[in-house]
C-alpha cells in the first residue's frame, strides 16, 4: 500500500503519463475500444485534478501519437470527439480557472475545427498557474527534427542543448521528473524523447481507466524513494 501523498515539493514539478490500456480494459468488459477511451478521458480529468491537489505544476499526457492514425476510423474519430468535448468543457471553466492547457504536436493535421478550438483554448488559458500538456498527433523524434529545421531556417549554424530545448513544444517548462506508463508495457513509444533524458520511469500493470489517486500516490512515493544522480555520484 502506497503512502498517502499530501504535497509534492520542487523535486517533483512535472509528471507525464502514457495512458495505455484503454482498449484492453474495454475488451475485458465485452465493450468496444471506444468505451475504454471514453472512461479514459474521464480518468484523465480526475488524475489532472488530483495532480493539482498534490501540488504538481506540470502534467503531460500522451493522448494521440503520430502513429495512432493507423487505428480504425471509428476509433480515431472517437478519440478526436473526446478531445473536442474536453476542449469545450475546459473553455467553459477557463475564465479565472487554474488550468493552462497546451497541446504538444502537429495540430495542422487535425480536423480544422478541432485545431481552431485547441488553439483558442491555449490562448484563453495561457496565464493559468497549473499546466496540462496534451500530446496530440505527437511524436518525439518528429518534434526534435522539426525544432532543428526551424532553427536552421532561422539561420542558426550552431545548435546547442539550450537552443534546441527552447524550440520544442515544451519550451520554458521543466523536463518531466517522472514518467508513468500504465498498461504493463515497458517502453516510451516515441514520447518526450528529448525531455525524458533524466526522467525517472515508473511502469504499472494498472490499465489507464482503472487509474486512481492511490496509483498516482504509488508512483509519486516510488519517485521520492529514488536518488537522482544525473550522471554524478552521491554519498
Ligand atoms: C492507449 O491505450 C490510449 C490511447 C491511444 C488514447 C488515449 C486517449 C484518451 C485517454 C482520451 C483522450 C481524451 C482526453 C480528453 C485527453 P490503447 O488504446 O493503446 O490500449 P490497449 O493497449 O489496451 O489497446
Amino acid at each position: 500500500m502506497a503512502d498517502k501523498v499530501t504535497l509534492c515539493d520542487e523535486r517533483l514539478q512535472h509528471i507525464a503519463f502514457i495512458m495505455d490500456g484503454n482498449g484492453r480494459w474495454a475488451k475485458k468488459r465485452g465493450m468496444p475500444r471506444e468505451y475504454g477511451h471514453k472512461v479514459g478521458a474521464k480518468v484523465f480529468k480526475e488524475v489532472i485534478k488530483y495532480c493539482g491537489d498534490i501540488g504538481i505544476k506540470y502534467v503531460t499526457v500522451y493522448a494521440f501519437s503520430t502513429e495512432n492514425w493507423k487505428r480504425s476510423e471509428k476509433e480515431v474519430s472517437s478519440i478526436m470527439k473526446l478531445l473536442g468535448e474536453y476542449i469545450k468543457e475546459a473553455e467553459g471553466s477557463a475564465d479565472g480557472g487554474e488550468l493552462r492547457v497546451k497541446f504538444l504536436g502537429d495540430l495542422s493535421k487535425l480536423p480544422k475545427e478541432l485545431e481552431r478550438e485547441a488553439l483558442r483554448l491555449e490562448k484563453m488559458t495561457e496565464n493559468c498557474p497549473q499546466t496540462v500538456n496534451i500530446a496530440l498527433n505527437y511524436g518525439g523524434r518528429a518534434e526534435i527534427v522539426e525544432a532543428v529545421n526551424r532553427l536552421i531556417s532561422q539561420g542558426e549554424t550552431s545548435i546547442t542543448e539550450k537552443t534546441l530545448s527552447a524550440s520544442l513544444y515544451t519550451a520554458g517548462m521543466p523536463d518531466p521528473d517522472l514518467i508513468v506508463r500504465t498498461g504493463g508495457e515497458f517502453r516510451l513509444s516515441n514520447f518526450l524523447m528529448w525531455q525524458s533524458a533524466y526522467s525517472e520511469l515508473y511502469f504499472t500493470n494498472t490499465l489507464w481507466p482503472d487509474m486512481k489517486s492511490e496509483d498516482v500516490d504509488a508512483a509519486v512515493s516510488e519517485f521520492y524513494r529514488r536518488t537522482r544522480r544525473y550522471g554524478g555520484v552521491t554519498g
